[in-house]
């Protein structure tokens, strides 16, 4: 069973490795990591393994002003794909959203991400969205949203 906790600086080399490994483009850096990580208004979420393996991260964004957050990323490590890290890893964001008072989570996908649009719509989350040429090397991005 994996460990979900918030993250601390402490797992800053290890979620700059996960970034790496998990994606292709549209890399948060460090710097942007650090700063979610200290935000007031983010939520970095951590699943750990074997004690301190971290193998996946979820990052939540939130608005003084909105009942709408935003999935800004989530990711596990390639090696543990598949065996519901990434499920357990959204059901935390979500009850972090909802804790704070939150009623709906929005998220962006790559339309070319497979196992992402598999994963949210399993969820129930439903597409409202297209944005054409969206990330870095202009693939288009399907927004997703879920009533919380
Ligand atoms: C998307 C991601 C977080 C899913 O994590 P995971 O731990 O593999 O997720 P789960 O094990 O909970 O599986 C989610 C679903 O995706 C399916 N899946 C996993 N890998 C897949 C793949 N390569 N292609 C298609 N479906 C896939 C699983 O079978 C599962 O579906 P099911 O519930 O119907 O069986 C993970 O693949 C990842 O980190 N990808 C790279 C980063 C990324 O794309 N993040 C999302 C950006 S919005």
């Amino acid at each position: 069973m994996p460990e979900l906790r918030p993250a601390t600086l402490g797992d800053l080399d290890a979620l700059v490795a996960l970034e790496h490994a998990a994606f292709a483009t549209d890399r948060a850096e460090r710097r942007a990591i650090r700063h979610a990580i200290r935000s007031a208004t983010m939520d970095v979420l951590v699943a750990l393994i074997d004690g301190d393996m971290l193998v996946g991260a979820a990052v939540l964004e939130r608005r003084k002003v909105s009942r709408i957050a935003r999935l800004a990323s989530i990711a596990v490590a390639p090696n543990r794909g598949g065996l519901g890290l990434g499920g357990k890893l959204l059901d935390a964001a979500e009850e972090t959203a909802r804790g704070h008072g939150c009623e709906r989570l929005r998220l962006e996908v790559r339309a070319d991400n497979g196992a992402g649009i598999r994963l949210y719509e399993r969820r129930g989350y439903t597409r409202f969205a297209v944005r054409p040429d969206y990330y870095e090397d202009g693939m288009e991005a399907w927004r997703y949203e879920r009533r919380l």
